[in-house]
C-alpha cells in the first residue's frame, strides 16, 4: 500500500523512469522474426533496434539522455555546433519530448551497437556502460573515429571499438552493415570546444559521420543518422538497394538548418529510389517539433506527378516495424488491446448498460 510518509522524490523517480519500464526490452527478447523479414522499433530520435530471423540484434544511436531541465544557466556552451551555426548565445530550449522507451540496464543481448555520430542526442554512456557490464559477449562498438574516442574517453575498451568510413563492411550472424558518407552538415560546424573556424575549409566529414545501409534478410535499411539533404542520395539510391530509409526530420527554428524539411525528406527518397521512407529525429525535441502532415499532403500532392515509388510511413516511438511483413502500412498505431472480450462473461449489471 502506498502512504505518503514513505514517498520520497527518489523512490518516484526509480517507481516511473524509464516511462516504459522494461515492457519493450521483453518485446523485443520475445519477438521471433519471419524468415525473410527484418523487424525493428523506434526508440526515439533516430534510435533503432534491428533483429533478424538469425536472431541478430543491433543498435544503431540508441540513445537514453534528457535535454534542459533548468532555466538557471541562461547561455549555450561557447563552440556547441548550434552556437556556431546561428552565432547566438541564448541558451537552446531543447527539453526532451518524447519518453524512454527501452532501458539501457535491462539489455541483456545484443549483437553490436552502432553510432552515426557523436552528438549528445545520438550516443548514450549509460547504454555503453550497461552493455559492457551486462551482456557476456564481448560486441563490438561500431561508428566513426570520433564515435569511436568519444565511446574510449567514456571508458569502452579500445579492443572493442570498430572504427568504419564509407565503403567498410562488417557481418555479424544473417545481418551485413556498410557504412556510407554522412551529409550531416552540422557535424562539419561542430568544433572541439572553442575554434574558429570562421574561412576554414571544413575537416573530414567520414571521420565525424556515416551513415549505414544494414543489409538483412528481409531487406536493405537506410539510416540516414542526422544527415542534411544531398544529391549525393542518389548516388546512394544508384549504387545500392534501399527498401527502407529513415530520415531526419524536424522544423528548423529560424536561423539553424539543421533538419530535414517535409520536402526534403521526399526528395531524399525519390533520390533513395526506396520503398518506404520513415521521418524520424522530429519527437525528441521540443524546439524541432515537426507536424507529419506536412509530409502527408506534399506527398499526395507529388506522389502521381512525380511518379513516386514509394510511400512515407508515419511511426511512434516504441513502436515496432517488420518489414515487408509490415510494407504497406502507412501508419503505425500501438496495440489497443482487449483481443480477447467477451471471451468470458462481463461483470456490469446488464449487457446493454453501455
Ligand atoms: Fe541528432
Amino acid at each position: 500500500m502506498n502512504r505518503i510518509d514513505e514517498v520520497t522524490r527518489e523512490r518516484w523517480i526509480l517507481d516511473t523512469f524509464p516511462e516504459w519500464g522494461t515492457w519493450l526490452n521483453e518485446e523485443i527478447e520475445e519477438q521471433t522474426v519471419e524468415e525473410g523479414n527484418v523487424a525493428m522499433w523506434w526508440l526515439g530520435c533516430t534510435g533503432v533496434w534491428i533483429k533478424t530471423p538469425g536472431d541478430c540484434n543491433i543498435s544503431i544511436d540508441l540513445w537514453c539522455g534528457k535535454g534542459k531541465r533548468t532555466k538557471q544557466v541562461k547561455e549555450m556552451a561557447l563552440g556547441h555546433q548550434m552556437a556556431n551555426m546561428s552565432g547566438g548565445r541564448k541558451l537552446q530550449p531543447n527539453l526532451r519530448a518524447s519518453v524512454a522507451v527501452l532501458d539501457p540496464f535491462a539489455v541483456r543481448k545484443v549483437d553490436a551497437v552502432l553510432a552515426t555520430h557523436y552528438h549528445q542526442d545520438h550516443m548514450d554512456v549509460n547504454y555503453a556502460g550497461a552493455v559492457l557490464s551486462n551482456v557476456q559477449e564481448p560486441i563490438p562498438f561500431i561508428g566513426p573515429q570520433k564515435a569511436v574516442e568519444l565511446w574510449i574517453k567514456w571508458g569502452v575498451p579500445e579492443e572493442r571499438c570498430i572504427t568504419v568510413r564509407p565503403g567498410d563492411t562488417i557481418k555479424i550472424k544473417d545481418l551485413e552493415i556498410l557504412a556510407l558518407e554522412s551529409f550531416d552538415r552540422t557535424c562539419l560546424v561542430t568544433t572541439d570546444g572553442v575554434e574558429n573556424i570562421r574561412g576554414t575549409c571544413p575537416g573530414d566529414m567520414d571521420q565525424k559521420a556515416v551513415n549505414y545501409l544494414i543489409k538483412t534478410p528481409g531487406g536493405n535499411i537506410y539510416h540516414s543518422g542526422d544527415s542534411h539533404y544531398s544529391i549525393c542520395f542518389a548516388k546512394h539510391g544508384k549504387e545500392h538497394t534501399i527498401d527502407v530509409a529513415l530520415a531526419s526530420f524536424g522544423e528548423n527554428p529560424v536561423g539553424v538548418a539543421d533538419k530535414m524539411t517535409s520536402v526534403d525528406v521526399l526528395r531524399m527518397a525519390e533520390a533513395l529510389q526506396c520503398k518506404v521512407v520513415i521521418p524520424v529525429h522530429y519527437d525528441v525535441w521540443t524546439n524541432f517539433m515537426a507536424d507529419l502532415n506536412e509530409i502527408r499532403v506534399l506527398y499526395r500532392m507529388k506522389k502521381d506527378r512525380l511518379n513516386y515509388r514509394f510511400h512515407p510511413f508515419f511511426w511512434e516511438v516504441g513502436g515496432r516495424y517488420i518489414y515487408p511483413h509490415d510494407g504497406e502500412k502507412t501508419e503505425y498505431h500501438h496495440d489497443r488491446g482487449f483481443q480477447d472480450c467477451f471471451e468470458r462473461e462481463p461483470n456490469t449489471p446488464f449487457c446493454s448498460i453501455l
